[in-house]
């Protein structure tokens, strides 16, 4: 009997995608045939990107990578599991207080469906700092968000509508 084959689940809000996401994701394609993207549809108050935006971004950096799947979704991650047949999530910890949040989050999807395991991957030490909040202030302010970002985040962050870019208040 043929091996079913291994399916990972990588969510996040991806507001926006970083070179840290990149890392992972990259790692879990080679932990795992097919990796489901998926890209939860209300990140916070105020995003820097809509959730087109994003899935845009994501398939345009994914371009040509069969085994990656962007999607959107929403509600309870498990429930998304649960639809695509999925039992393993991926997620990325760069310290002590990720692990935290990212153990609290994997144990409860695990107590909520006992087939979800969580594996929690490392990223390249260069890439420990990079944060999608940080990116999204940086952005905010106007600075450079290149070397934390991938070429083509870099470029729709340029190119985004900014209310109020020129006023000189
Ligand atoms: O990139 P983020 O914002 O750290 O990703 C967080 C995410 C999307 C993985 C998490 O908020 C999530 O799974 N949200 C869906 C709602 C849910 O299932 N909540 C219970 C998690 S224990």
């Amino acid at each position: 009997m043929a091996a079913a084959p291994r399916l990972a689940v990588f969510p996040g809000s991806f507001d926006p995608l970083t070179n840290g996401h990149l890392d992972l994701i990259n790692r879990a394609t080679r932990l795992f045939d097919r990796v489901i993207v998926s890209v939860l549809r209300n990140p916070g108050k105020e995003p820097l990107f809509s959730l087109n935006d994003r899935l845009a971004i994501l398939n345009e950096v994914f371009a040509g990578r069969p085994e990656i799947e962007v999607v959107a979704f929403e509600g309870l991650l498990v429930d998304f599991l649960r639809t695509r047949g999925a039992s393993v999530v991926v997620r990325g910890i760069r310290s002590a207080s990720d692990l935290d949040y990212e153990r609290h989050m994997a144990l409860t999807n695990h107590h909520m469906l006992p087939a979800a395991d969580t594996v929690l991957l490392l990223p390249a030490a260069e890439f420990g700092h990079i944060s999608s909040s940080l990116v999204r202030e940086i952005a905010a302010l106007g600075g450079s968000v290149r070397g934390l970002v991938p070429p083509a985040v870099e470029s729709w962050i340029e190119r985004r509508p900014r209310a109020g870019r020129t006023a000189q208040v």
